[in-house]
């Protein structure tokens, strides 16, 4: 899949430019071939030999130097490469980037870059966490630049956090499961997704919500559009944006009105993904003014919501292919095998909440998938862009099936 491709890795300085020797060698082991840019401060961490030995090829570290070639290198090296990996990613190289300053040979061939280009960031975790990286980092995810989100963990500073390098084989996988993807396997195919919480007024300043984040279904609607789909995403309250600006979203808050714009439009679409955790029941009774305390009790009268993912089982024509998400606490293959035929689904993505690291708010996810030819499969605890990659090939063969 990698064989012959030529990638850029950009280092900048930080200590976990280390582990960039074992990014080159995976890229170098999967045949493609590899040229380094470095800033000076990157020079610090790695020595140019072991750059050069790993890489085969000469660093390119100062824009003006007797070693360059006499074209202007970063641009016939950006010319030469079909994606650009920066690992690790400071915040000052970020910040370079998201602002338009080309002061050195990495940022002046980011600036001259203009095909994929994919960015690992390693940091402090308050460094992570502040208001002008955090803005830098959004304005790099909306003009498509793929975030590898960094784990949490013990920082070389000494912190425990959210700042540290991804590790190089999960910047490997994202970048080969981009390339593996060019071949937008779903060119024309519109698919609907509902994804995060529905929050159920209680009064005008209080609702019944859950916990959900949504990350799960945004995660599969960057996915399936980086695939060729068409992506109408039905989103609940959530704090998220989306990098693909081809993704067609519409905000809502309650299930009432998911349900309304999930059966607007799934007549059009050859598939829905149903993420969303959708709250089975709403207060009774909407009240305009603020409920005010009258005793040491307070009962609300609750009713049922329409169930979304039911609903479009039952209008579900021949060759749509519907599924669902499971999440379970106990039994859980039975009722989600149970859920998948009550509801009409072709197939089912089973989360259980007993696995570490599964379930709301994590950036990681483990599921199972369960289909309607009694197929089981289970998946190794991953990041939620990579089990997005697994939901969507499942996809995928179904809608082969169903359209043959
Ligand atoms: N779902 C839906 N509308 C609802 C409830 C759930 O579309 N009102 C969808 C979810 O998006 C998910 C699937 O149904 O894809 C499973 O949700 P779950 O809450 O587990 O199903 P329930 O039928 O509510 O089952 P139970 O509460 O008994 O676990």
């Amino acid at each position: 899949m990698l064989q012959g491709k030529k990638i850029i890795i950009g280092i900048s300085g930080g200590i976990a430019a280390y582990k960039t020797l074992f990014l080159i060698r995976l890229f170098k082991k999967a045949g493609a071939e590899v040229r380094i840019v470095a800033t000076e401060n990157a020079m610090w961490f790695v020595t140019r030999v072991s750059l050069e030995s790993l890489s085969q090829n000469k660093v390119y570290d100062k824009v003006f130097g007797p070693e360059n070639d006499y074209t202007t290198e970063h641009i016939s090296l950006t010319d030469w490469a079909d994606a650009f990996v920066v690992a690790p990613a400071t915040a000052n190289i970020i910040g370079k980037y998201a602002n338009g300053i080309a002061d050195d040979a990495l940022s002046t061939s980011l600036m001259a870059f203009d095909k994929k280009v994919f960015v690992a960031p390693a940091m402090n975790c308050k460094m992570y966490e502040n208001f002008a990286f955090q803005k830098n980092l959004e304005t790099l995810r909306q003009n498509a630049v793929q975030i590898i989100e960094p784990a949490e963990g013990y920082l070389a500073c000494g912190y425990e956090g959210k700042g540290r390098m991804e590790e190089p084989h999960v910047i490997f996988q994202q970048v080969q499961s981009w390339f593996a993807h060019d071949r937008k396997d779903l060119q024309g195919k519109k698919v609907l997704l509902t994804a995060g919480p529905t929050f159920e007024n209680i009064d005008p300043v209080r609702y019944i919500g859950n916990y959900s984040t949504g990350k799960m279904g945004f995660a599969l609607a960057e996915e399936l559009a980086e695939r060729g789909a068409e992506v109408t995403l039905v989103a609940g309250p959530v704090n998220l944006s989306l990098q693909h600006p081809g993704i067609h979203r519409i905000d809502v808050q309650s299930a009432q009105q998911m349900y309304d714009a999930a059966m607007n439009a799934f007549p059009r679409m050859d598939a829905a993904i149903l993420t969303a955790a959708v709250a089975d029941f709403r207060p009774a009774q909407l009240n305009t003014e603020k409920v005010k305390r009258t005793g040491d009790t307070l009962t609300l009268q609750l009713i049922a919501n329409p169930d979304i993912l039911a609903s479009l089982g039952q209008i579900k024509k021949s060759g749509q292919v519907l599924a669902g998400f499971a999440l379970e606490t106990t039994n859980e293959v039975e009722n989600a095998q149970s859920k998948l035929k009550k509801k009409n689904l072709d197939f089912i993505v089973l989360n259980s909440l007993k696995d570490k690291g599964a379930g709301f708010g994590t950036d990681t996810n483990k599921i199972t998938l369960l289909d309607n030819k009694n197929q089981i499969t289970g998946f190794e605890l991953k990041s939620k862009k990579l089990v997005a990659k697994d939901i969507t090939d499942k996809l995928v063969e179904y809608l082969k099936e169903h359209q043959a």
